[in-house]
């Protein structure tokens, strides 16, 4: 069965500002496997595109791109000034919107744990033309570069919040090895990751938009908890300057990228 998250328009927005963006080593991968099966540039789509971070990687290598997903609220904050991209309102297990063997690539991005594979799989072999493409991908849990600070966010996710992952994200902490395409000679890529310098509140901001802390803050609505977490990063972010003045470092972070691959067998 498919879960429905991300729905609420607060945590659409909280979503689109603050999720890390994949980089060019990302979408230059899905560009060259997509190169390697049968691809006429001509129609990409992005299933569970969230708010267009996965999206906005196929715009200039195909002519034209849709972005889809359940969440009318996270269509709504998707990037509307994409050229040739359009945004649309359905779920994963229905692609109706396509015809036949009419679509070139097919990604899914952060986001098959959420999607009932038999129902999204057929679909896909649908729509998909021969020798076109499917790339199922996403990321990990965060990496600090400071020790106590990753011990600090580690006793958050799995101590104070534990209880409010879906069992769903298991899926993505063992970065998809769970998964598998449906077909045959599919790859799989395991040497890419994001990385980003951000601000404690910049951090804080994407700690708050993961799918457990809303559904703690549902329980618990006048929680600190993410306060003090905030609190604590400060401090180990923060160091005295040669003036003599308080100073924050940027938190470095990098998320471990998993990338799935497989073309549909022209016999299909
Ligand atoms: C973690 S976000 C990923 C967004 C984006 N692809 C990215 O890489 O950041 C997961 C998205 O999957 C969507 N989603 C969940 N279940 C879905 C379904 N059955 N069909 C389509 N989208 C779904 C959610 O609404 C949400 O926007």
């Amino acid at each position: 069965m498919a879960t429905r998250l991300f729905e609420s328009d607060y945590h659409a927005e909280l979503y689109s500002k603050y999720r890390p963006k994949y980089g060019k080593s990302v979408s230059g991968v899905i560009i060259d496997f997509c190169k390697t099966g049968i691809c006429d540039f001509d129609l990409a789509v992005d299933v569970g595109c969230g708010s267009g971070q996965s999206t906005s990687l196929l715009c200039s290598a195909f002519k034209n791109v849709i972005g889809s997903d359940v969440s009318p609220n996270q269509i709504e904050n998707a990037s509307k000034n994409l050229k040739n991209v359009t945004f649309l309102v359905s779920p994963a297990e229905d692609l109706g919107f396509l015809s036949n063997n009419s679509t070139d690539l097919i990604t899914i991005s952060q986001a098959i744990h959420w999607v009932d594979t038999t129902k999204f799989y057929k679909e896909v072999t649908r729509v998909l033309k021969p020798g076109g493409s499917l790339v199922v991908y996403g990321y990990g849990f965060d990496q600090l570069d400071k020790e106590d600070a990753q011990m600090k966010l580690d006793r958050f996710y799995f101590e104070t919040i534990a209880e409010f992952w879906s069992n769903k994200i298991q899926l993505l902490q063992r970065k998809y090895e769970d998964i598998t395409l449906p077909f045959d000679g599919w790859i799989r890529k395991d040497d890419l990751e994001i990385a980003a310098d951000w601000s404690v509140d910049e951090f804080i901001g994407f700690v708050a938009s993961s799918s457990a802390w809303q559904s703690y803050l549902k329980v618990n609505p006048s929680s600190e908890e993410l306060k003090q977490l905030s609190n604590r990063f400060r401090e180990i972010y923060t160091r005295i300057n040669e003036s003599g003045v308080e100073e924050e470092q940027k938190m470095h972070i990098t998320w471990p990228v998993f990338m799935l691959m497989a073309h549909k067998l022209s016999s299909l």
